[in-house]
């Protein structure tokens, strides 16, 4: 009998070929997320599963699934996995690292430039007929942005992702600040990138683009006592996780003025909804959808089913995340 895959939401159909040749594999068809009790009830009788970010796979989870041997999450990010629980059970789980990273730094990048310089109300504006309404061919204070070139930033979390923004600020003429848990100094070489200390980096950049992992050490990182630290000019940008961000803290600064914008990704609960937040003008918002590129997806159902054949080959799977 083959092993038998639950793959629980519809990916890319170059993995699911590939799953096909070797796993026995169901798909859960529905564009919204399986039901948990749904969820636990069909992982009874699989060997392994290939996860999204909005599922917890946890203890509850694992003592539902007995025969369950791996979990390839559908993300780089794991955070949605308790990797402690599963490696002392002998679960191996992989996440899908690299094949996303330029899909996720050039979309930080769009946050960061639709923010800067007002992109989203602009095209508002624009096709609403408000443009053509107000007669205004061209006027030198219309839509006012912020320069960008020869700026500094500020990449909280320089790891595979946070070195590709760091590279496109190359382009851009900038200064670049890192922060992260240990120094780098091969990236610095390489990206001319200085090390701050967070609050460092937070009080002389003029953008700051969240790239870390979320962890306990990173939950709420970026609070009210910090985000007061930063320039009433800066743009924050948040590509990595919602729960690094206190949304609250957040909504004040943005309204009172602490900051002068924010791009985000991602938010503490997803999908999410927040009138206060959508309301304003100088946020850029979107649903989650940094590695959402045709190459990207499909590079990540590959990485899920080369990692998922080579455990079915009684092989370490290529990028195990289990220590
Ligand atoms: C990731 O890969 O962690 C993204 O957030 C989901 O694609």
């Amino acid at each position: 009998m083959r092993p038998k895959v639950l793959v629980t939401r519809r990916i890319p159909e170059n993995g699911l070929e590939l799953l096909r040749e070797h796993f026995d594999v169901e798909v859960w068809e529905d564009e919204r997320e399986i039901p948990r009790e749904v969820l636990l009830e069909r992982v009874r009788d699989v060997d392994a599963l290939v996860t999204m970010v909005s599922e917890r796979i946890d203890a509850e989870l694992m003592d539902s699934a007995p025969k369950l041997r791996m979990v390839a999450n559908y993300a780089v990010g794991y955070d949605n996995i308790d990797v402690e629980e599963a490696t002392r059970r002998g679960i191996y789980v992989t996440n899908t690292p690299d094949v996303l990273t330029n899909a996720t730094a050039d979309f930080a990048w769009a946050l960061l430039l639709a923010t800067a310089r007002r992109l989203v109300e602009a095209d508002a504006f624009t096709r609403s007929g408000e443009w053509k309404r107000r007669g205004v061919a061209w006027h030198p204070l219309m839509f006012l942005g912020r320069d960008v070139y020869g700026k500094t930033i500020g990449i909280v979390g320089l790891g595979r992702i946070g070195k590709a923004i760091a590279r496109r600020a190359g382009g851009f003429g900038m200064r670049i600040l890192y922060n992260s848990r240990t120094r780098k100094p091969e990236a610095e070489k390489e990206l001319g990138a200085e090390f701050r200390s967070l609050e460092g980096l937070l009080r002389e950049s003029d953008f700051v683009v969240l790239a870390v992992p979320l962890t306990e050490e990173t939950y709420h990182l970026i609070n009210e006592e910090r985000l007061r630290l930063m320039k009433r000019t800066a743009i924050l940008v948040n590509i990595a996780r919602g729960k690094v961000v206190d949304t609250k803290a957040l909504v004040k600064a943005l309204k009172e003025g602490w900051i002068a914008g924010a791009g985000l990704d991602v938010y503490e609960e997803e999908p999410y909804y927040n009138g206060e937040l959508f309301a304003m003008e100088n946020v850029v918002l979107a649903p989650h959808i940094g590695s959402a590129t045709h190459g990207a997806r499909e590079g990540m159902a590959e990485l899920v089913a080369v990692n998922l054949i080579a455990f079915k080959n009684g092989e370490i799977p290529p990028t195990l995340v289990n220590r």
